[in-house]
């Protein structure tokens, strides 16, 4: 089943076309990434279908029910989560109440409105702590339970927002990047938390620069350049296509010998 259709999305930027014509299926249940070089409009892509910019024209469906240009706060409600490429956390508040926030983007009543009333939950809404510190050792940050956020390390922070994003209970999350700046060992970790996710029944919907963790833990990729669908397939058929090799590798389609003997590097 599909969970989220886009259809034909279009946004332009003044005068540059940041998505182009983009039309693609995530497949319920599955971790579906989209990868591209920089600038390529991944985030632009993600920023669409979560309402934080309005397309220039194009839809997308959610289970089948048109979202396109519905307000971001809208989204956890209707059970589409999301985190961030640049560390969304607010740094003056502990681990299990920036988790905590996600309970309330859940109700609709917003990320101030969370934070505003955060004082009153630490006191009455134990069944709330308890369901993020479930969330917490769901991700594997189950030590920074008593922590506060600016006391915790790098990787820990970018699990937090995938805690936050679950405690929405989502049936589909949409990961910026969630392995950006991690060590080899963290990056394989976050894959196996992410697959680990999907086989649960979670849907991805993958944003990732990381070739071998894509290529690991990927049902389907679309891969964008210049905000265009370049191809879109299995990790082995992208792996394998010379357009994708060569947007990747800057390398000419028309070099087959080139192309063919760089890609195994990229995408070992
Ligand atoms: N709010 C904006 N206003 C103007 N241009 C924008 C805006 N957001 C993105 N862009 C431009 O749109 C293009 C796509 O950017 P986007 O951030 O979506 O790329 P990306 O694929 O996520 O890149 P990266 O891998 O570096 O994160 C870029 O040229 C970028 O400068
Ligand atoms: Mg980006």
């Amino acid at each position: 089943m599909n969970l989220l259709e886009v259809k034909s999305l279009n946004k332009v930027f003044g005068g540059l076309h940041a998505v182009q014509d983009m039309s693609f299926e995530v497949q319920q249940g599955t971790v579906h990434s989209l990868i591209g070089p920089n600038g390529a409009g991944k985030t632009t892509l993600i920023n669409l279908i979560t309402g934080m910019y309005t397309p220039t024209s194009g839809q997308v469906a959610f289970e089948t029910k048109d979202i396109t240009g519905l307000a971001p706060q809208k989204l956890p409600g209707r059970g589409m989560a999301r985190t961030f490429q640049n560390l969304q956390v607010c740094m003056n508040m502990s681990a299990v109440e920036n988790v905590m926030v996600g309970a309330h983007l859940r109700q609709n009543t917003g990320l101030l409105a969370g934070l505003l009333s955060l004082p009153g939950l630490r006191v009455a809404d134990k069944a709330c702590r308890t369901e993020a510190l479930e969330a917490m050792a769901q991700v594997g940050i189950a030590a920074f339970a008593d922590a506060h956020a600016s006391q915790m390390p790098y990787g820990a922070l970018k699990r937090l927002e995938i805690a936050r994003a679950l405690m929405t209970r989502p049936r589909m999350v949409l990961m910026d990047e969630p392995a950006a700046g991690l060590n080899p060992t963290e990056t394989a970790e976050v894959g196996q938390l992410i697959r680990r996710l999907a086989d649960q029944g979670l849907t991805v919907l993958l944003v990732e620069h990381d070739m071998p963790l894509v290529m690991r833990i990927s049902n389907t990729i679309t891969v964008l350049n210049y905000g265009k669908k370049l191809a879109e397939g299995t990790p082995e058929e992208m792996r394998s296509n010379p357009e994708v090799i060569a947007a990747y590798l800057g390398a000419e389609v028309e070099e087959p010998a080139h192309t063919q003997a760089e890609p195994k590097k990229a995408f070992a």
